[in-house]
Order: structure tokens, then C-alpha cells, then sequence
């Protein structure tokens, strides 16, 4: 397999700033020492962005950011925030920020328009709750069709990430039929790359990646520790 696929790893409401900066150390030397040579994407938490200075190619991007330069924004950071630090990658629409967080589709929309005419790269989440993927396929399509609304799916620093609610942070991992089946779905609707994520780990993440259709991984739970997120990307490489 020659294609590239892209790595991002999510740390959520997890690790500090002292422990991220002792990560993305060990990030790099781990990626030095397999050369591995694809970008790879890092959203810690928002107390902890700054400007890395490593030898391989690690992006680091906000887990969320207010579509404002500054302002009143109680609790949000916003481009001024993120422009200290070089920022200029941001994750959108993710499930714990729509269903935990409250977020709409539109406020996601807005966002997304906001942070593409700053010209981010948008790492941008689709999925549907398990209620909608016990409807079936053509729920789960109507569904996601919903979370294109207001989203320009071709613009060119899109990553798209289908994450089915019911397999983030559960354990349960999508089977691979099942990814091949909803990526060829999104797949109509957008040329950008896209990742599978939900419960991917070293054990699974090999069969992930081979599916038709799958571009890369967006990872939580398994990417907050460092040798477990070295063992993706060393397969990764081997697949190749
Ligand atoms: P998980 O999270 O890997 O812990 O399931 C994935 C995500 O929410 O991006």
C-alpha cells in the first residue's frame, strides 16, 4: 500500500501542559527513530498549545476555538489565542461538542465559514448516535447528509472525520464492513480525505486503515499515551 494516511490524536480534557510538552519530545524522537515522514496531528488541550519546536512533521491544532479574533466570549479562546502560537489547524463539530456541549449545526456552520476564511485546515467530525445507525443505512446517510449543512465539502483544507457516536470512547469499534460502507457514502458527498474514528487502537488499527476508503485515523482514548500512539504510526509505516 503506498497511499498516505494522516494520524491525528485527540487528548480531550486530558494531559497538562507540562505533560504534553514531555509528549510531543517523545512524539518526535519516536517518529525520527522510524522516519516516519507523514504530518501528524496533535490537539491538546487548550491550556497547553504552544509553538513546539520539532524535527518531524507534528501539527498542532485547537480542539475547539471561538469564530472571533477576541472579544467577550466567556471561557472560549479565539484567533488572537491561537495566532501566539502558530495555530492554524482546528477540529470542528466533534460529537462531545454537538451532544455534550450543545453545539448546532449551525453555530458549527458559522464556525467552519469563520475559521476557512482565515484559511485553517479543518479537521471536520461527522457521525451519527446509535439510534440512527439502528434505522439503517439510509438513516445514517440522511443523518450525515444533515452535518454537511452549511459546510463547503470542497474546500481544500478539509480533513473529514466520520466518527459514529456510539463507538467514541466505548470500546466498540465499527467493523471494518461497516466503515468501507458509510466512508463510500461520505465519499459522494466529498472529495476530502477522510478518517475513521471511535475506539481505534494498536490492536485494531491496522485492519482500520485497510479498508477501502479509510485515510487516516482520529484517535482519543489510545493517542494520550505516547508509546501506544508510536505503535499506530509504526504500522502505519509498515503498511506501506
Ligand atoms: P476514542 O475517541 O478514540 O476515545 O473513541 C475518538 C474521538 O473522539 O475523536
Amino acid at each position: 500500500m503506498t497511499m498516505r494516511k494522516i494520524l491525528a490524536a485527540n487528548f480531550k480534557t486530558n494531559h497538562t501542559r507540562a505533560s504534553t510538552r514531555a509528549y510531543v519530545k517523545a512524539l518526535d524522537e519516536g517518529m525520527g527513530a522510524m522516519g516516519y515522514e507523514e504530518e501528524v496531528y496533535l490537539f491538546p488541550p487548550a491550556t497547553a498549545l504552544d509553538r513546539f519546536e520539532t524535527a518531524n512533521d507534528i501539527r498542532v491544532g485547537a480542539q475547539n476555538a471561538y469564530p472571533t479574533v477576541k472579544g467577550s466570549f466567556t471561557g472560549e479562546i479565539g484567533l488572537e489565542q491561537l495566532e501566539e502560537f502558530g495555530i492554524e489547524t482546528v477540529l470542528l463539530g466533534h460529537s462531545e461538542r454537538r451532544h455534550l456541549l450543545g453545539e448546532s449545526q449551525s453555530f458549527i456552520a458559522n464556525k467552519f465559514a469563520w475559521f476557512k476564511e482565515r484559511d485553517f485546515r479543518i479537521i471536520y467530525c461527522i457521525g451519527e448516535p446509535l439510534e440512527v445507525r439502528e434505522e439503517g443505512d439510509e438513516a445514517v446517510r440522511r443523518y450525515l447528509v444533515e452535518q454537511f449543512e452549511g459546510i463547503d465539502t470542497s474546500y481544500e483544507k478539509l480533513i473529514l472525520a466520520y466518527e459514529p457516536v456510539w463507538a467514541i470512547g466505548t470500546g466498540k469499534t465499527a467493523t471494518p464492513e461497516l466503515i468501507e460502507t458509510t466512508h463510500a457514502q461520505i465519499k459522494q458527498l466529498s472529495d476530502a480525505p477522510l478518517l475513521y474514528g471511535g475506539s481505534v487502537k494498536p490492536a485494531n488499527i491496522a485492519d482500520i486503515l485497510a479498508v477501502p476508503g479509510c485515510d487516516g485515523a482520529l484517535i482519543g482514548t489510545a493517542s494520550w499515551e505516547v508509546e501506544s500512539m508510536l505503535s499506530m504510526l509504526s504500522q502505519v509505516k509498515g503498511q506501506k
